[in-house]
């Protein structure tokens, strides 16, 4: 597989050279490939904004190098610019951000700054919406007039109505209730399906990440320990304990009963996957 974005030890120190120093990122070696759905998990202040953020050139390396599609994206403004129109990143607590007089124009803003035509951003407003499962009558609202949850969806929807080729969210479900969370996780998945665009989800839950994603990169304390799929990043179980990330309570009781001298592999993290695991030890009447 082809890597659409790619960082090349990438440092980042913020205040440089003032009291107020602080060393985010050393040396990251970071891949993301088109048409995966990526998790980067961590834990709060490991550097996960700080690297998304050099994604799509909202942030400047303080050396090292952000590459899209195989090219250095600071090479020249022309291609910083168009990085920015498609990689799009949704912040975390993107409501807070709304501002126009009606979500029309809130998930508009980005179509329109990109040079499109009227009738094209009509079209991609209202397929934005149908995403993020807002409806019609909805669009001429205020975005003010709209619950906490709706509001997120309205932030997200300005982003997917640029139809960029990678969308990063940023922890896009902290706060909300878990049907809110389904909900939002649901409509990333469709348009990650009916686009097959590359997905980026930033998370600190690993229950979360583990269901969702096809690959994951863990970033703790500036760096990337290790990354690979969800059952290969859970084998280092002890690892992530000691970086405060959970594994999913599944794995855990898993570990737990190998622990206890059962013959079983420890690798599992869905509910489904203890199922059959468990079923199969039955039917050879192990357990
Ligand atoms: N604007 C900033 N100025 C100074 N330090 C920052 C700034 N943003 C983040 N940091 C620091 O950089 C580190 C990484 O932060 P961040 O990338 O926000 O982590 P995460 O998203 O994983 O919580 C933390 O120590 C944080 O305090
Ligand atoms: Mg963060």
């Amino acid at each position: 597989m082809e890597a659409i974005l790619e960082t090349k030890q990438l440092t980042h120190t913020y205040s440089a050279g003032t009291p107020f120093e602080r060393s985010a990122l050393q040396e990251v070696n970071f891949s993301a490939y088109a048409g995966e759905y990526l998790g980067i998990i961590g834990h709060t202040g490991s550097g996960k904004s700080t690297l998304i953020q050099h994604l799509n050139g909202l942030l400047k390396p303080t050396s090292g190098q952000v590459l899209f599609q195989g090219e250095d994206i600071w090479s020249d403004p022309k291609r910083t610019r168009r990085t920015r129109f498609q990689v799009g990143l949704v912040f975390q607590y993107p409501e807070y951000q709304l501002f126009e007089e009606t979500v029309y124009k809130d998930i508009a803003f980005g179509p329109k700054n990109m040079g499109l035509d009227e009738q094209e951003i009509d079209r991609r407003v209202h397929e934005a919406a149908y995403f993020v499962g807002l409806r019609d009558d909805q669009l001429n609202k205020s975005p003010f007039e709209l619950s906490g949850g709706q509001k997120r969806r309205v932030a997200i929807a300005g982003v997917i109505a640029m139809e960029p080729k990678v969308l990063i969210l940023d922890e896009p479900t902290a706060g909300l209730d878990p049907v809110g969370v389904e909900s939002i996780l649901g409509n990333i998945r469709d348009y990650h399906q009916a686009h097959n665009a590359t997905i980026i989800l930033v998370s600190h839950s690993m229950e979360e990440v583990a269901r969702t994603v096809d690959r994951l990169v863990v970033v703790n304390d500036g760096k990337i320990p290790f990354h690979g799929t969800p059952r290969e990043v859970f084998c280092h179980g002890a690892e992530l304990e000691a970086m405060g990330l959970g594994v999913p309570q599944m794995t855990r009781v898993f570990h737990r009963l190998k622990a206890m001298g059962v013959d079983i592999d420890p690798s599992v993290y869905t509910i489904e996957q203890a199922k059959a695991a468990l079923l199969a030890k039955l039917g050879k009447g192990e357990l």
